[in-house]
């Protein structure tokens, strides 16, 4: 029953762990790549503190000193200075060749890749976050193991997202049509926020999950279990099950709580009949489910039509089972169980 209500908590945005300092400009360091990006960061701010308060006072000096004063004439500037002007060029010059070596070292490290590490796949679609491990298993919040390397394989089914947790100092723009990788090695176990950081639609805010990172293994396994099988097996268990993959495939557009979001909330729908555009009316029953995943643009409900109609073909990406699932989720939340939710916010 944990497990269950475990998948409830999945089905909104999930809250954001406790803010973890780390230094006075950065959360804690948790990968291996955060030590040298903040030392760079540092490095770069102070020698443009130094530079900032030695060129001011200098200039501060200069201006009270050779003020214009009545009746005292002003000194002949020299036309140059070779060993100054050798020396302002040539030192600037060393600290900036620094740091480009060190931004390009740390650079070159975050895009090279590593032995043997675990392949997640990274989904981003507006507006939600898939996670697909090597054993099969999937979440929408990212589960690593400590000290463990991974490989990020990363795909859009839509737009410009962004893979970006700070606490791991790592962001990797992820683009349609393409893969793109990163690698990755925590060093904490904890709980961190990771956030899409490259603007993508209306909820592009909303789309943020967590990563846990676990201390063992095994406790990483425990966690990601996959329940499917555990579960198919009783009624309760496959409204589990649906509601796990509407958290997934769904909750980015349709919501359980009688919001409008990009598309038609689902709660208290099922059995009902809803209007759609072109002045026509649908009941809301299982055909009418497996219609709107494989045929988003047939029966469209009112209000939702061009140019906002924005939902994809789920045909191919859930298996029949998974379709029922699903069905046996938004049947769960029809209207007689919509009477005991929480009042719409
Ligand atoms: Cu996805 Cu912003």
């Amino acid at each position: 029953m944990n497990e269950i209500v475990g998948l409830l908590a999945q089905t909104e945005v999930v809250p954001a762990p406790p803010y973890q300092p780390g230094s006075y400009f950065f959360p804690v360091q948790a990968s291996t790549f955060a030590k040298d990006s903040d030392w760079l960061y540092y490095f770069i701010f102070w020698v443009c503190v130094v530079f900032f308060a030695g060129i001011v006072a200098a200039m501060i000096y200069f201006v009270i000193k050779y003020r214009r004063r009545p009746g005292v004439e002003p000194e002949p500037s020299s036309s140059h200075n070779t060993p100054l002007e050798i020396a302002w060029s040539v030192l600037p010059s060393l600290l900036l060749i620094l740091m480009f070596k060190w931004g390009a070292e740390g650079y070159f490290d975050e895009q090279v890749p590593f032995d043997g590490a675990e392949v997640v796949r990274v989904k981003a679609q507006q507006f939600s976050w898939l996670f697909e491990y090597e054993n099969g298993d999937f979440s929408n919040i990212l589960h690593l193991t400590q000290n463990q390397r991974y490989e990020f394989r990363m795909e859009s089914a839509d737009v410009l997202h962004s893979f970006f947790v700070p606490a791991f100092r790592q962001k990797q723009d992820i683009v349609p049509g393409r893969y793109t990788t990163t690698w990755l090695q925590p060093t904490e176990a904890g709980t961190f926020r990771l956030y899409c950081a490259e603007y993508c639609g209306d909820n592009h805010s909303n789309m943020k999950t967590n990563v846990v990172v676990h201390p063992t293994e095994a406790d990483r396994l425990a966690a990601t279990a996959w329940l499917w099988d555990k579960l198919s097996k009783d009624p309760a268990g496959r409204i589990a099950n649906g509601q796990r993959l509407f958290s997934i495939k769904c909750a980015g557009c349709h919501s359980t709580k009688g919001q409008r979001m990009t598309g038609p909330n689902l709660d208290g729908k099922y059995g009902t009949t809803e209007k759609l555009e072109g002045n026509r009316e649908r009941l809301v029953d299982d055909n009418y489910i497996i219609d709107s995943l494989r045929e988003p643009q047939k029966d469209i409900v009112l209000s939702f039509g061009p140019p906002n109609q924005k939902m994809q073909v789920f045909q191919g990406e859930l298996n029949d089972q998974q379709i029922d699932w699903i069905i046996e989720y938004i049947k769960s939340i029809g209207p007689e169980s919509a009477k005991t939710e929480p009042a719409p916010q």
